[in-house]
């Protein structure tokens, strides 16, 4: 069976991606990065950033909270020094990009549209900064004009991370699509708030963004939503830890999902993802990929 997947002028070998901040650069894990369909990086910002305090990552049993706050070396350090030693690496690549303005993001598109680099992923989702992040992404007509704006400074592959946080991603993604996006990832991080049992917050940044098998369900209602209601390829994302879990955002209309949380207990999750769900394909046996993708909301 052929699984490749073409999103705007990318043709992905594989529907299974790294997803952005749980794979670094993908430089430490060559051999995941190479086998699998793509990675996305961490994000990126006009200036460097240390991030929020400690402690970070809150764990409870349905998966992690986290605040890292966009911690990156910024644009220029990126593409001085990392964005060389990406060329090593034969794997798609999606560089996340996150701006506190519509100028920077239309900056970050500009500056990085290299040959190496794929496509962006425009981070109008993260929950863990007081200005841009999951705020922009709250509001339709922000992502559109974010979205317009990257458009604008590139021919690469746009994607559009949304959050599914106080707002319907049928609007956003309706909003991503009249920007010109090629596909929107469903979905960054809920929000969370872990407390100390002194009734402090448990976390540096105060609170978090929620990822793991905890919000798994949700994703896929989230993609399953959208897929059926916006003409617009959706990448899935959301507590995927093994093959099934990739399969069910597939079949609620995904055309590639991304692994994250997966990857920061083990780093070949990707990976593994990948082979299981390729097995599943042929016990199922499986005749052509596109039969797969949406089947549930045909079911329905
Ligand atoms: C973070 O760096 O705080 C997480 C990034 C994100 O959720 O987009």
């Amino acid at each position: 069976m052929n699984f490749e997947v073409q999103l705007g002028r990318t043709i992905f070998p594989n529907p299974v991606l790294a997803a952005s901040g749980t794979f670094g650069f993908g430089l430490d894990f060559p051999r995941v990065a190479n086998a699998i369909g793509g990675i996305v990086t961490k994000a990126i910002t006009v200036e460097p950033r240390a991030g929020n305090p400690p402690p970070r990552i809150y764990e409870f049993p349905g998966g992690i909270i986290n605040s890292v706050g966009l911690e990156n070396p910024g644009l220029k350090r990126f593409r001085a020094e990392i964005l060389p030693r990406l060329a090593r690496l034969k794997s798609r690549l999606i560089v996340n990009i996150a701006g506190f303005s519509i100028e920077e993001f239309g900056l970050l598109a500009e500056s990085l549209s290299s040959e190496r680099v794929d496509g962006f992923e425009v981070n109008v989702s993260c929950p863990n900064v007081a200005e841009g992040g999951a705020l922009f992404g709250q509001d339709p007509k922000m992502v559109e004009r974010v979205t317009r704006v990257v458009r604008q400074q590139t021919d690469k592959t746009v994607i559009v991370k949304l959050t599914a946080n106080f707002i319907d991603p049928v609007e956003t993604a309706k909003a991503a699509l009249a920007g010109g996006a090629d596909a929107v990832t469903l979905i960054n991080t809920l929000f969370g708030l872990a407390l100390q049992k002194d009734g402090t917050p448990f976390l540096g940044g105060r609170t978090g963004g929620i990822s793991g098998p905890a919000i798994k369900h949700f994703a896929l209602f989230c993609v399953d939503r959208v897929a059926r209601a916006v003409a617009i390829p959706v990448i899935g994302c959301g507590g995927i830890m093994n093959g099934q879990d990739a399969l069910d955002f597939i079949s609620a209309g995904a055309r590639l999902v991304q692994v994250g949380t997966a990857s920061l207990r083990n780093p070949y999750a990707p990976l593994e993802v990948w082979c299981e769900l390729r097995l599943l394909c042929r016990k199922n046996r499986f005749k052509n990929w596109a039969d797969v993708i949406g089947r549930t909301g045909r079911s329905s």
